[in-house]
C-alpha cells in the first residue's frame, strides 16, 4: 500500500474521505472542513441532508457514509468526525488515519483520498496533523498472517493507494518519510512478538537480528562459550533446560559523533517462558511466546533508528533464552554467580526475566559505558494487575529521564506511568545463602523484580519499562489489531530524535 502526499484537486475514483467538527457555537450541529463544504455546494446540499438524517454529530473519530454519491465519479463519500477539531494531538491524528483504514481496509476499495483541511486554532501543525494521519493508516494496515492459508477473499486487504491532499504536500511528504521509517520498526517488533516459538527461538531470534545488517547495523553474537567465559552464570542458568542454545545480541548504530557516548537499550527475550521447573499452570501458556516482547522492542527500535538515519549513538543488547523445565534445568535454591559477582538464590525459576538483565545490564555498561541503560521487558504479572494494558510501568531514580519518557509517552500514544523504588523494597530480596534471592514476598511484585535490576546497573543512569500488559492485545488497538501491538518503539524513538540528536 503506497501512501502519498498531494496538493488538493479532482478527485477522480475510489472513496474520498473529508472532515467535519462539532459546532461548539451550536451544539448538536456539524462545521464542514473547507472541502466538506465545497462539495455540500456541488452535491446541491446533499451532504449537510445526509449528514442530519444519519444522526451524525462530528463526535471524535465518527463516521458517516455515502454510497455512490451522485454527480461525483466516486464509489463512496466518507465525512469523519473530528470532535472539537482544534483540540486533536497529534496522537488523535494517527488515531483519525487508522480509523480510516479500518473501515476501508478490507472493503473491497482500492483507492482512498484524504482531504485534509487545515483546522482553525489547531495547537498542531497541519503538516505534522495530515502525516499523523498516514502514520496511523500505516500501522493499522499491519497484519501477521503468514500462516493463514485458507484465508477467504473477503478478508484480503484490498486498499492500493493513499493519497493525502494538503497545501503543503511536500513537508509533510517529507515528515511522514520519518514516521514511516519508525512504522517499519513497528512492525517488525510486531512480527517478532507474533512468530511462534517453535520458529523464533534464541538461534533462529539471533539470526533474525543478524538481517539488519543490511541496515547498516553493526551486529555481534555471543554464544554459550563466550557467555561462560564473561561468568554470566544468571542469564545462563535460564536457558540451561531448553535444546536451543542461549544467546546475547548486540546491535550498534552509529549514527553520531565518533566520541559520543552511546544511548543504551536491553531487552529481555524469553523465547518461550514455560517457568521451568516452576512450572506455570496450562491455562494461557501459549501467550508466554512473547515473553521476548523487550527484545523485540529493542530490536524494531534499532531498525527504526536505522531506517530513518538517526544522528545518534545508540547500543542494544539483548538475552535471548528459552525457560523449559528438563533434567538439566536450573532447580529452585540453585545458587547462581552473575557477571557481576553478585551471588543469586533461585527460589523460583519463573522468575527468570530479572536473571537474563541482570547479566545482560551488567555487560552493558561494563563494555560500552553507556550515557544511560534502558531496559525493556515482559518482567512480571503484577504489573498488568496495577496498570492494565493502557500503560507501562517505569521504575526509575532519574527524574530527569522519567520525565522525558513520560512526555515521550504522550506525544506518541505509547504511554508510561512511574512506580516507586525504595530501599525498603530492596530489603525485601536481601537472602541468608546468597547476595540476593530472585523473588520478593507476596506484595510489590513489579517493584521487587525492579529492586532486583537495579543491583546491576553499578549507578549507571537507569530506566526500567515493565512492558507485560503493553506487549499483547486480546482486543483490536486504536492503531494495531489484536496481537503484537509494537508499544514502545515509537516511545523510544520519539524519546530519542526530541532529546539526543
Ligand atoms: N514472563 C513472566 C511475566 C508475565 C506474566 C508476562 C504474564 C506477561 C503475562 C515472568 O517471567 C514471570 O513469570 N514472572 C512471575 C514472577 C514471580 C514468579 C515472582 C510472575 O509475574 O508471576
Ligand atoms: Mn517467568
Ligand atoms: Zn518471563
Amino acid at each position: 500500500m503506497d501512501i502519498q502526499f498531494k496538493a488538493a484537486g479532482i478527485v477522480e475514483k475510489g472513496t474520498l474521505v473529508v472532515f467535519a467538527s462539532d459546532n461548539v457555537k451550536k451544539k448538536g450541529s456539524v462545521v464542514l472542513s473547507q472541502t466538506a463544504k465545497g462539495l455540500d455546494e456541488k452535491m446541491k446540499g446533499a451532504l449537510s441532508k445526509a449528514i442530519k438524517i444519519s444522526g451524525f454529530k462530528g463526535k471524535k473519530g465518527s463516521m458517516t457514509m455515502i454510497l455512490t454519491p451522485a454527480g461525483l465519479p466516486l464509489s463512496r463519500l466518507i465525512v469523519l468526525g473530528t470532535g472539537k477539531g482544534a483540540k486533536l494531538t497529534s496522537h488523535d491524528y494517527s488515531v483519525i488515519g487508522a480509523s480510516i483504514i479500518a473501515k476501508l481496509l478490507t472493503s473491497g476499495e482500492s483507492d482512498i483520498t484524504v482531504a485534509f483541511d487545515e483546522v482553525e486554532g489547531s495547537t498542531v501543525d497541519a503538516v505534522e496533523a495530515a502525516s499523523r494521519i498516514g502514520e496511523g493508516i500505516r500501522l493499522k494496515s499491519y497484519r501477521f498472517a503468514k500462516y493463514r492459508t485458507k484465508e477467504p477473499k473477503s478478508k484480503k486487504p484490498t486498499v492500493k493507494h493513499v493519497v493525502i491532499t494538503m497545501s503543503d504536500h511536500k513537508a509533510a511528504a517529507k515528515r511522514f518519510k520519518t514516521l514511516d521509517a519508525v512504522a517499519s520498526g513497528v512492525a517488525l517488533t510486531r512480527d517478532l512478538v507474533s512468530e511462534p516459538a517453535n520458529i523464533l527461538n534464541p538461534v533462529t531470534f539471533a539470526a533474525r537480528i543478524k538481517d539488519l545488517e543490511a541496515d547498516g547495523i553493526k551486529v555481534t553474537t555471543l554464544g554459550e562459550k563466550a557467555m561462560e567465559k564473561l561468568g554470566m552464570g544468571s542469564l545462563l542458568s535460564v536457558g540451561q533446560g531448553s535444546a536451543h542454545e542461549s544467546q546475547m545480541v548486540v546491535m550498534q548504530w552509529n549514527g553520531g559523533a565518533k566520541d559520543e557516548a552511546p544511548l543504551a537499550f536491553i531487552g529481555k527475550g524469553v523465547t518461550f517462558d514455560t517457568g521451568g521447573i516452576s512450572l506455570k499452570p496450562g491455562a494461557g501458556m501459549e501467550q508466554m511466546k512473547w515473553d521476548m516482547g523487550g527484545a523485540g522492542t529493542v530490536v524494531g527500535l534499532m531498525k527504526a533508528l536505522a531506517a530513518r538515519k538517526a544522528k545518534v549513538n545508540v547500543v542494544a543488547i539483548v538475552g535471548l533464552v528459552e525457560n523449559m523445565p528438563s533434567s538439566t534445568a536450573t532447580r529452585p535454591g540453585d545458587v547462581v554467580t552473575s557477571m557481576s559477582g553478585q551471588t543469586i538464590e533461585i527460589l523460583n525459576t519463573d522468575a527468570e526475566g530479572r536473571m537474563v538483565l541482570a547479566d545482560a545490564l551488567w555487560y552493558c555498561q561494563d563494555k560500552y559505558n553507556p550515557k544511560f541503560m534502558i531496559d525493556l521487558a515482559t518482567l512480571t504479572g503484577a504489573i498488568i494487575v496495577s496498570l492494565g494494558k493502557e500503560h507501562a510501568g517505569l521504575f526509575s531514580d532519574d527524574d530527569d529521564l522519567s520525565a522525558k519518557l513520560y512526555d515521550a509517552g504522550i506525544e506518541t500514544g505509547d504511554k508510561v506511568w512511574r512506580l516507586p523504588l525504595h530501599d525498603n523494597y530492596d530489603k525485601l530480596i536481601n537472602c541468608d545463602i546468597a547476595d540476593m534471592k530472585n523473588i520478593g514476598g507476596p506484595g510489590a511484585g513489579s517493584i521487587t523484580a525492579a529492586q532486583f535490576l537495579k543491583r546491576f546497573t553499578n549507578d549507571v543512569p537507569w530506566v526500567h519499562l515493565d512492558i507485560a500488559g503493553t506487549v499483547w492485545a486480546e482486543k483490536d488497538m486504536p492503531l494495531s489489531a489484536k496481537g503484537g501491538t509494537g508499544h514502545g518503539v515509537k516511545l523510544l524513538d520519539h524519546f530519542i530524535s526530541e532529546n539526543y540528536e
